[in-house]
């Protein structure tokens, strides 16, 4: 990772309360596989608790599971990052079923994000929502939706970059994601959301039940 000590716009710091609100304005839904049941979930900012979670349910599993490239990252950290500098990062939490069902951590200004709109750093799902347990859909989708949301509501229209984990290419292109020509300074795959697409995108997934507007 690459020094995120800069800090800048103080204005961000009311974005930031802007997309929790806008948030708070929708519900989300998960599948679980097992019996396609439609199950609510809550997506918001990352708390220390969440930290607490992910080491308490998501870490002690990963030994069995270190094949996945994701194995590696800390989550607990990077909550507190975004916690310490909210002008520069962004966690955000899907829970459902009382459990922490996945993570996006995101930077919302500085390097490209002026370009290319907001740079999705990382996106994990929990343990269980992954080969061969599989337990519920959705939570990436909804995931890959809070970048999105954010970029909103950073006046970014939805633009949003990330450099991709070579098993997750075939989820960002499914998507709809481009991918840009070359590759990042570790080798990875470049992809985007441009405005359009992003759209798209989020109708597709309030159309397959994973969101909706809330009445309150
Ligand atoms: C990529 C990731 C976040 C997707 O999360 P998820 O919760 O499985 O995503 P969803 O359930 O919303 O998936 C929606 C669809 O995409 C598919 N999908 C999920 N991951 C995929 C992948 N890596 N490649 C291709 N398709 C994938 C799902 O099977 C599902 O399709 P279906 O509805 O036909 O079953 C998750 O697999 C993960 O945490 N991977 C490890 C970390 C990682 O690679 N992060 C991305 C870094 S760039």
């Amino acid at each position: 990772m690459r020094s995120w000590t800069k800090v800048t716009q103080p204005w961000l710091v009311t974005v930031d309360r802007r997309s929790l609100d806008l948030m708070r304005k929708r519900r989300h839904f998960i599948v679980r596989r097992r019996d396609e049941l439609q199950i609510e979930a809550e997506l918001r900012p990352s708390t220390r608790e969440d930290g607490l979670r992910w080491a308490r349910d998501w870490a002690p599993r990963w030994p069995a599971a270190m094949a996945y490239e994701d194995a590696h990252w800390d989550w607990a950290e990077l909550i507190e990052l975004a916690l310490a500098l909210p002008l520069r990062f962004a966690c955000y939490s899907l829970l459902a079923d009382r459990r922490l069902q996945g993570l996006r951590f995101l930077e919302v200004s500085e390097d490209e994000v002026h370009l290319y709109g907001t740079h999705a750093l990382r996106v994990s799902t929990a343990p269980w929502n992954r080969a061969p347990e599989l337990a519920y859909r959705g939570v990436g989708s909804l995931l890959v939706a809070a970048g999105l949301w954010r970029s909103h509501a950073d006046g970014h229209g939805g633009q949003m970059h990330c450099s991709s984990l070579p098993g997750a290419e075939r989820f960002h292109r499914r998507n709809g994601m481009v991918r840009f020509d070359g590759v990042d300074e570790e080798g990875l795959a470049r992809y985007r959301f441009m405005t359009g697409r992003s759209q798209i995108y989020l109708e597709r997934l309030r159309r397959d039940g994973y969101w909706e507007e809330s009445e309150s």
